[in-house]
């Protein structure tokens, strides 16, 4: 059952879309932001020392997941969920933490 604030969320969500949807965000700057943020809970990448404390999904294995889109991720990330703390994103870090997860679906 969803609550009034998370339909909210989502439309704010799908209003923030932007046209050019695929050429959005900077990966780089979204990696440093994931290994500042994210990495406490995920694997965000190569060069993380510190083995995550959370069962959280590596960030490589949500990008190889083929039903993973920019708009899930974006959803997923500006609408509360459970297990996972509902952390405040900018739109800017929004946009290159996506960019950085699909980037390393082309990465070997
Ligand atoms: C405190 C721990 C924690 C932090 C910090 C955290 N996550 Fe998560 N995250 C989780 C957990 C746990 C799940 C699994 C949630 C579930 O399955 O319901 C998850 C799931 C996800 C998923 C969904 C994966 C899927 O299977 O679809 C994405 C995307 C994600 N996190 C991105 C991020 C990003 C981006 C950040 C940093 C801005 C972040 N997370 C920070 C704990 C965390």
């Amino acid at each position: 059952m969803m609550r009034p604030l998370h339909w909210l969320a989502l439309l704010v969500a799908i209003l923030a879309m932007p046209v050019h949807a695929q050429e959005v965000g900077d990966p780089s700057a979204g990696r440093a932001f994931a290994f500042s943020v994210c990495a406490e809970c995920h694997f965000v990448g190569e060069g993380q020392l510190e083995m995550p404390s959370f069962d959280a999904p590596p960030f490589a294995a949500v990008a190889a997941d083929p039903a993973v889109t920019e708009l899930g991720l974006r959803v997923f990330l500006q609408t509360p969920h459970d297990r996972m703390p509902n952390i405040i994103l900018s739109q800017d870090e929004t946009d290159n933490v996506i960019a950085y997860i699909l980037s390393l679906r082309h990465s070997p």
